[in-house]
């Protein structure tokens, strides 16, 4: 059946109940018409399918920035067509992911569920996997659209960014992964961007992404994230989720009758739910297939040996065979495989390092060495049995891990540390036994002030539940490690270029004042040295580059060009080296980084064996955006093609002429913006940045001087009124009773309820809280008296009981009819 031609036939209510989610996870099931409902839900590091207040059983792939690492898109389409399946035995039409959000600081608590620091590794790994979920019929949202790169207060802040650094960095991926795999939806981020919320901001839905890119799918809010709803379905916001119940179909309905939607606004949106019924057939079907939570698992394990990062090696890694071994560090028993949050898989089979070295019969001695619910805790016993233990052994493997609480949804890191008692242990083991090998587990980079210690250090990242036999198969070499940084490790967190402007501050306005200069485009730029750079990472043996030829040594910005080399596998172990192809034009008119990455290719090549590889590259690998002529141009110039094995390793190099004339008209930059031509960004003022944003942040506060609290206030901007500290120190004291044993669940939890904006409630109680409520818990936040609160709220009551009986009342009404 065609659910898109039905909702012609629907009512202007039932449309307006369709775009608004009926529950948490489902869509509105118009019974009448004989459409059914669907359901979305979370992932998509695997399946997090809510059942009542339940999550089921599903197998834990590896987080995204461990899949980003593998640099993989084959290991990324494998991951996406085990999901598919999962979904479709779940009856689950829709997987709430790929999450792409550029990692525009370490500090961001959700790292761990993104890509890269990078747009076009990000976009391209996400296409992979979006495209292999939706070959086997189910949808993905594509999130979080856009600009949304703090976890502070992520609701009600205000990300202020440039154009170029919006269309290069922030949009950029985006545009790779819809054009080269049309999500069938994509998720509208809770944030503002330059001063609307991402929900209202038809610039960004109709214009660029519809218009622009021809984005075909649907659109969905974040959880929540519909601050007006009227306003949103004008603006291109088809679904709201989760459901508001009847709350928003009467606002729907009122703003008809007053004029300010028309037909189209609804109708458009309705149809875009309608279609997305439509493509669900896979998974509405009867037949589901069963689910293989074993074969999944095997899945898991072999994209978890594609991830880990080699970052250090004397040749104590692949351990020989018969060495005798210790296992130190809680982690090694504990792995911290995976994040908090809406990610978080009920998995199907956690297996330890520990596990995996028992399974396979090797016999090991283990010590805990710290104790993970004490991270500032330096435990001196713990230690000395440790270092026991590494003293007589021919190897130590040491685990350390963040806390699990830097990486939650909901909450930044302060700092880029690993806790002081693993630091503790990590020096102590080192001195008692020099052939230690560490592995951190963390959801982005961290510091490493004890690097020059070990023998060898590897960052797992978050592997998933079968983390654990994939480590112990790339210790003991059955397994030759691959994956390369997707994001850099700077030296120390004061070397971030955005620092002081990267948490949501008290005005809500984030001022993304570094511009494009994220990641590896300001350490190299500004000269700052980094611990690690992006796209590095070793192997057990050796690869050697050679031949690099281009097709063309001269070509217009409408050409392809096509690059050749060569690499060689000159080690005594197969392996797969990613070859990464970055470009550069130094002598450009805009400021630009050194090098930007444009494609790269991951290559499985046998001891001895060599790979010839051809990449292609359009006009999108020398374009820059031009906010002076207000679109992507191709400047004229020589420019350089680099192949690297890692952005600051380059192996190969050429040139070729670009003859264009787009660039006619440009400013000159080394004048109009002298501190970003210099990526002096540490020193860029607020006028500097003025100068490429075009308006003061202030501008985006409103009116100042009215500073009563108003509905679009959330909990943690109310501290300092009297009422508001009292309610804050309640919720902190009840939720660390509840969350006691879970630092990383409280911090979401905390930080999900203290970041709502109060309006939101209306939509959350299903309009059982009412916008006159509300209004009254407002008043209670400014005159601190409760009984004008219980005043205003009165008036409330009667939308109240509209809200919840008008639904109910039309249901009995329509099955009446029915019969
Ligand atoms: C998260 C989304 C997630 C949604 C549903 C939100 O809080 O930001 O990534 O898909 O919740 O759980």
């Amino acid at each position: 059946m065609d659910y898109i031609e039905l909702v012609k036939h629907m009512s202007l209510r039932e449309q307006a109940r369709l775009v608004t989610g009926a529950d948490f996870w489902h869509t509105w099931a118009p019974v009448k018409y004989g459409m059914p409902s669907i359901m979305v839900s979370d992932g998509p590091n695997g399946l997090r399918k809510m059942e009542g207040s339940k999550t089921i059983t599903s197998v834990c792939f590896p987080s995204a920035v461990a899949l980003a690492s593998s640099w993989d898109r084959g290991v990324l389409a494998h991951v996406g067509a085990t999901l598919a399946e999962d979904c479709k035995a779940n009856r689950v039409s829709v997987l709430l992911g790929p999450g792409i959000n550029i990692k525009r600081s370490p500090l961001c608590g959700r790292n761990f569920e993104y890509y890269s620091e990078d747009p076009v590794l990000a976009g391209e790994l996400a296409a992979a996997l979006i495209n292999s979920v939706q070959a086997g019929g189910v949808g993905t949202s594509l999130k979080h659209f856009a600009a949304n790169n703090t976890e502070t207060r992520r609701m009600v802040s205000n990300s202020l960014v440039d154009d170029r650094a919006l269309r290069e960095i922030y949009l950029r991926g985006f545009e790779i992964a819809v054009k080269k795999a049309q999500p069938w939806t994509i998720m509208l981020a809770y944030n503002k961007l330059n001063g609307s919320y991402c929900t209202e901001n038809s610039w960004l839905i109709e214009e660029v992404l519809r218009g622009e890119w021809g984005f075909k799918g649907l659109t969905v809010s974040d959880w929540m994230a519909a601050n007006d709803r009227v306003k949103s379905l004008h603006e291109g916001l088809d679904l709201e989720m989760p459901g508001s119940g009847y709350a928003n179909v009467r606002k729907i309905a009122k703003a008809f009758r007053k004029g300010e939607l028309d037909e189209n606004d609804l109708g458009i949106a309705a149809s875009k739910v309608a279609e997305l019924v439509n493509k669900s057939e896979p998974a509405l079907k009867a037949n589901a297939p069963q689910r293989n939570l074993k074969g999944d698992h095997e899945v898991a394990r072999m994209a978890a040996e594609q991830c880990p990062v080699l970052l250090k090696n004397n040749g104590v890694l692949p351990i020989k065979q018969g060495a005798k071994i210790a296992i130190l560090g809680e982690r090694a028993r504990k792995p911290l495989y995976q994040g908090c949050g809406s990610a978080q898989i009920n998995s199907y089979e956690v297996v330890s390092v520990v596990d995996a070295f028992c399974d396979a019969g090797v016999a090991t001695e283990y010590a805990p060495g710290y104790d993970i619910k004490k991270p500032d805790e330096v435990n001196t016993k713990l230690i000395n049995e440790a270092v026991a233990k590494a003293t007589v052994a021919d190897v130590a493997l040491l685990f350390v891990s963040t806390s699990e609480a830097d990486s939650a949804e909901g909450a930044d890191r302060t700092n880029l540390d690993i806790p002081k008692s693993q630091v503790a242990l990590i020096e102590a083991v080192c001195r008692a036994n020099p052939n230690t090998a560490v592995f951190v587990a963390s959801g982005s980079s961290v510091v490493m002030p004890w690097i020059d210690l070990p023998a060898a250090v590897m960052q797992t990242y978050f592997l998933g539940e079968a983390g654990g036999t994939a480590l112990y198969n790339i210790i003991t070499g059955r397994v030759n490690p691959s994956g390369k940084l997707p994001e850099s490790y700077p030296m120390s967190l004061d070397d971030t270029p955005c620092l002081e402007n990267y948490k949501t501050p008290a005005d809500n306005n984030v001022i993304y004042k570094e511009s494009i200069y994220v990641g590896y485009r300001y350490y190299e730029k500004a000269n700052v040295p980094v611990l690690f750079p992006f796209g590095y990472g070793l192997s057990y043996t050796k690869f050697d580059y050679s031949g690099l030829t281009l097709d063309k040594s001269s070509i217009t910005p409408n050409d392809k060009l096509t690059l050749t080399f060569n690499i060689a596998n000159s080690g005594a172990m197969g392996g797969a080296e990613t070859a990464q192809v970055y470009v550069g034009l130094p002598d450009s008119l805009v400021y630009r980084a050194n090098k930007e990455l444009k494609e790269f290719a991951k290559v499985y090549i046998p001891a001895g064996g060599s790979q010839t590889i051809t990449v292609e590259l359009d006009r999108s690998a020398f374009e820059y955006y031009s906010p002076t002529l207000r679109a992507w141009v191709v400047e004229d110039g020589t420019y350089d093609i680099m192949i690297g094995a890692s952005s600051a390793d380059i192996r190969l190099t050429a040139q070729v002429d670009v003859k264009s004339n787009e660039a006619n008209g440009e400013i000159d930059y080394k004048d109009a913006a002298p501190k970003y031509w210099n990526a002096d960004i540490k020193n860029v003022t607020e006028e500097d940045f003025v100068d490429i944003f075009g308006a003061y942040p202030s501008e985006y506060l409103g009116d100042t001087s009215d500073d009563r609290i108003t509905s679009v206030k959330c909990l943690d901007e109310l501290w300092d009124t009297k009422v508001g500290a009292k309610v804050n120190e309640f919720i902190e004291l009840v939720l660390s009773v509840i969350f006691e044993d879970d630092p990383g669940m409280y911090a979401v939890i905390y930080n999900s309820v203290m970041t709502i904006p109060l309006n939101r409630f209306v939509a959350i109680s299903k309009g059982l809280c009412s916008d006159a409520m509300v209004d009254g818990i407002v008043h209670l936040f400014n005159s601190g008296s409760v009984i004008e609160m219980l005043k205003v709220m009165a008036v409330g009551i009667p939308d109240a009981l509209l809200n919840i009986v008008e639904p109910k009342v039309r249901d009995i009404i329509e099955k009446k009819s029915r019969c």
